[in-house]
């Protein structure tokens, strides 16, 4: 390299030339590998002796900026080029690091934004949720606040609120609690994080469902819990399946996340006989159980426990909307003090506002008619969507059977995981999002290929199209796999 040194004005000359050949490797002028001038080229350029040089390699390699090789002549160290390019990634990011834990969490798959055709599950109409009613409610609360003294609120949530929730869940899911027994959380994922703290130590072992809804278990895992899967069949959790020394059972009874079946009343009561034995709890996750299209409901397992082992969480993502961040939990009256204590901890409260309105709307009767019409709406599109599956789509798939909640679930008669996945690829490009039964499943060996469909998000005027598209991916694909087949023979 031609290196640029000024020593006009210096005096300490050697001190000089090793200053700047330093700063051109810090700042990255000099990279990694690259020559330095022989010193006799150098002082013979800059009119010094050739010892003054010497002297400036000689400090430069001592403190690892350059190496020199017999022979060969004097290079930029590699590792002063690494560490630089190092330092400057720290400069811009911080050197903190988290805990390993949190590189493996992912974010939600949600965030991209909404495909033309929409069947990912999880989310509600928000077309169906009766925002002017809601922004009057919220009008009210705030004047409410506005005349208030500042304070804050109870830990276990707005008294109104939870009147409203332990009347509501009374009449709606036959679950007799009292007001007391109720807390409010910022959503399902945020009550779970305070029974984590409240329930388990670390090493714990909590039972989850395979296939399962991931982020329960991503917060248990992240709090020092060890999570074991344990299968799933048509029937719900396999209780058998549960190994020994598991504290806590995490489940989805009314409406297997994802498979869509509801487990049956045999399941629940030797469920609850396991948590009687093993001297467990069971956390119920009534997600989306209030759209219900046939079929007697069965009794949540909290309304079978008389034990007091089930702990029962409901939230208002699915039946209002997924950005209120509102849920509750139904505690036994054991943990019921430690529950308040750690939500007070975690965020001492949820925001009064929306409590305040939310009651409202609860006790003015406005939720309650709010679910029979989207209710009508979704059983409209189940509907739909089941009807169509079973009609065009039965030599792909084979529903899960499942009259509740806001998606389906069904599984690949003959493809693979591979071939299902290559068919929400085709679809995503003709503008249908779907999910793969496949990305629910905890290890490879018991994964299914199949598709997860949600009918919360897509106008029922969109369904059919959707579907035909679906269609045509499954058709192209299953037309795809055949020809290289016909080759082979030929060949
Ligand atoms: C199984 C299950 N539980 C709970 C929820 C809702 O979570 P949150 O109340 O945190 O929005 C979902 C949403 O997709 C879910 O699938």
């Amino acid at each position: 390299v031609t290196l640029h040194v000024s020593l006009v004005g210096r005096t300490n000359l050697s001190r000089e030339i090793y200053r700047q050949i330093r700063d051109a490797v810090v700042n990255g002028v000099l990279r990694g590998g690259e020559r330095l001038p022989p010193t006799r080229v150098l002082a013979r350029t800059l009119s010094v002796s050739r010892m003054t040089v010497t002297v400036a390699y000689e400090l430069l390699t001592s403190e690892g900026f350059v190496v020199s090789r017999v022979g060969a002549g004097t290079f930029v160290s590699e590792d002063a080029s690494r560490s630089r390019a190092e330092s400057r990634r720290h400069d811009a990011e911080g050197l903190l690091r988290p805990r390993p834990i949190w590189q493996s969490i992912p974010l939600p798959t949600a965030l991209a934004g909404p495909a033309t055709f929409e069947f990912r599950s999880g989310i509600p109409d928000g077309s169906l949720f009766p925002h002017q009613l809601w922004r009057g409610l919220l009008l009210k609360a705030a004047r409410a606040e506005a005349s208030a003294r500042a304070s804050y609120g109870d830990p276990a949530g707005h008294p109104a609120l939870r009147e409203a929730i332990s009347r509501s869940i009374g009449v709606s899911r036959g679950v007799t609690a009292s007001a007391d027994d109720v807390t409010v959380t910022n959503g399902t994922q945020h009550a779970l994080d305070i029974l984590t703290r409240v329930l388990l130590e670390p090493g714990d072992r909590v039972a989850v469902e395979d296939p399962g809804y991931w982020p329960p278990g991503r917060i248990f895992e992240a709090l020092g819990a060890r999570t074991v899967a344990v299968p799933v069949d048509r029937e719900g959790l396999i209780v058998s399946a549960i190994p020994r020394r598991v504290r806590v059972v995490y489940v989805t009874p009314s409406h297997q996340y994802p498979l869509g079946v509801s487990m049956t009343l045999a399941r629940r009561r030797s469920l609850l006989a396991w948590a009687e034995r093993n001297d467990a709890a069971i956390i119920e996750d009534d997600y989306d159980s209030e759209f219900r299209f046939g079929g007697r409901p069965l009794e949540p397992l909290r309304a079978l426990d008389v034990a007091g082992r089930v702990i029962y969480v409901g939230s208002f993502s699915k039946t209002l909307l997924p950005s209120l961040r509102l849920a509750f939990v139904v505690t036994p009256r054991s943990i019921r003090s430690a529950v308040h204590r750690a939500k007070f901890l975690s965020d001492w409260h949820s925001p009064t506002l929306l409590q305040a309105a939310l009651a409202r709307f609860i006790d003015d009767g406005l939720f309650a008619r709010h679910l029979r019409r989207v209710n009508a709406v979704y059983r409209e599109r189940h509907e739909l969507v089941t009807t169509t599956l079973a009609r065009d789509f039965a030599d792909h798939l084979e529903l899960y059977p499942s009259t509740t909640g806001l998606h389906v679930a069904a599984r690949a008669r003959n493809a693979s995981v591979a071939t299902v996945a290559e068919v929400a690829r085709r679809a995503v490009a003709d503008g249908v999002a779907v999910q793969l039964l496949s990305s629910f499943f905890a290890g490879a060996e018991r994964r299914q290929a199949g598709l997860v469909l949600g009918y919360g998000g897509i106008a029922t005027s969109d369904i059919d199209e959707g579907l035909r598209r679906l269609l045509r991916s499954f058709d192209s694909c299953a037309a795809g796999n055949r020809k290289p087949a016909l080759t082979s023979r030929k060949a």
